[in-house]
């Protein structure tokens, strides 16, 4: 008793907590939270004009005027989200200090996409008694509406919501929300309600209802994709907040830029990058990050993409896929014909009760699967048997290991399979 008490009291005068040296050890990261992908940064280089076009449509909510209502648009990665945030953020803020009522909601409709959801979000706004007096589910939606119209009018402000994402709403539950909400106005007596609809699929309002299309765009702009130089700004500006001062090789910053402006200009591909690259070289235990780390960023960023990719195909395309996955060991380099990859394909089906495709759908299917990058199919001219195609795989061993880690039904059909004996009797080698 007595040595385990006196341990504890070495233990704390010699002040060794766990936690010393990894606090310590922070060499790199200054502020985590500035790369994250939620921080809303207090300056948007190179957004000064859209900045400015927002606000000046919104600008009438500080005099009790309704704004008109917006739509942004502009690929992923062009600022849409934060910049919507910020300018809400602030014009909240001018609103406190000018004594008027301004309410903003953000709403991403790739989370909430029911009209039942939307309205509730919308009406949290105004109270915090909204929930004890409407329950998230249950009430008829006009109920709702009703509810939504009465609070309000009783608090009398102006509220602005951002819908997010804005086409997955459309896709999901049709337009008849947006009906509704674009003519929430005509029923309001003493408040007013403007939207900011962001999307990144330009053509979306072709598929709305022409009223819908002409009140929901009464205003609308499209962020362009940024250049390297223009995404290289912005990360020097997170830079500086993120990471303490000399542990990121300036070259990294400029790698990053480059990297994700030759995919369309995506700030948050290279924002990720940035914090992926930290993030591998603080585990290794260094202190600065150079960029042999942005490389071995894109990796992990590569297997992500693909297992993600992987987990998402419909079932017809997974079959096919774990066909050649499973034939991959039958011939020198792995390549397979068409024919090998459908005798699988068709074993597997009959074993997992899949309907089974034609050998030209399956070819079709093996098409596909080249496009996405996940094998290569390249035609052979036979001579005078034709033309065949030799399909191999074209990812790496750990990036189908990550793939059926993931996955369980594949896992399950390359585990049984594999174990049936079929592969053998093929004459196969084991994989
Ligand atoms: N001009 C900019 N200045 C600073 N950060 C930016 C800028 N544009 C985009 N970002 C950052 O890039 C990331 C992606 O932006 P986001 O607004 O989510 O893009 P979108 O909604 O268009 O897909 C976010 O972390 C955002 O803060
Ligand atoms: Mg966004």
């Amino acid at each position: 008793m007595a040595g385990v008490l006196s341990m504890g009291k070495k233990q704390n005068s010699e002040k060794n907590n766990v936690f010393d040296r990894l606090i310590q050890e922070e060499r790199i990261f200054r502020n985590r939270e500035a790369l994250a992908s939620t921080y809303i940064p207090p300056e948007f280089p190179h957004r000064d004009n859209e900045i400015n076009d927002v606000a000046n449509i919104l600008k009438p909510a500080l005099y009790g005027a309704r704004p008109s209502n917006i739509l942004i648009y502009g690929q992923t990665g062009t600022g849409k989200t934060a910049v919507a945030k910020f300018i809400c953020k602030q014009i909240v803020s001018k609103a406190e200090t000018e004594g008027k009522k301004i309410h903003t909601a953000y709403i991403n409709c790739k989370q909430t996409n029911t009209p039942y959801g939307i309205l509730t979000n919308i009406g949290k706004t105004y109270s915090n008694d909204w929930e004890d007096k409407v329950p998230n589910a249950g009430w008829r939606i006009d109920k709702v509406y009703s509810a939504l119209k009465e609070k309000a009018d009783e608090d009398g402000g102006i509220a602005i919501v951002i819908l997010d994402e804005i086409d997955t709403l459309v896709s999901k539950s049709g337009d008849d929300i947006l009906y509704h909400l674009t003519g929430l106005n005509s029923d309001l007596d003493n408040s007013k309600i403007s939207l900011i609809g962001i999307s990144n699929d330009t053509k979306f309002t072709s598929w709305l209802d022409p009223r819908v299309k002409s009140r929901m765009g009464e205003e609308s702009l499209t962020f362009a994709p940024y250049n390297a130089l223009q995404i290289e700004n912005i990360l020097v500006q997170r830079a500086k907040m993120a990471f303490h001062e000399g542990a990121v090789e300036p070259l990294v910053l400029s790698y990053c830029s480059s990297r994700a402006a030759l995919e369309h200009g995506d700030a948050r591909k290279a924002l990720d990058l940035l914090r992926i690259s930290a993030e591998i070289a603080e585990r290794e235990g260094k202190e600065i990050v150079t960029v042999e780390y942005v490389s071995k960023a894109e990796n992990v960023m590569e297997h992500d993409l693909v297992r993600s990719l992987i987990s998402t195909l419909p079932l017809q395309p997974k079959v096919t896929l774990a066909s050649i996955i499973l034939n991959r060991g039958s011939k020198e380099n792995g390549q397979q014909t068409t024919g090998e990859v459908y005798n699988t394909y068709s074993l597997i089906c009959k074993r997992f009760e899949v309907e089974q495709l034609t050998q030209r759908r399956v070819g079709h299917i093996i098409s596909e699967l080249d496009m996405q990058g996940l094998i290569n199919a390249k035609v052979v001219s036979l001579g005078r048997q034709g033309r065949t195609r030799y399909i191999s795989l074209s990812i790496e061993q750990s990036q189908i290991d990550g793939a059926l880690d993931n996955d369980s039904f594949l896992s399950r059909v390359i585990k049984e399979i594999k174990m049936s004996g079929y592969l053998s009797s093929m004459q196969l080698r084991l994989i």
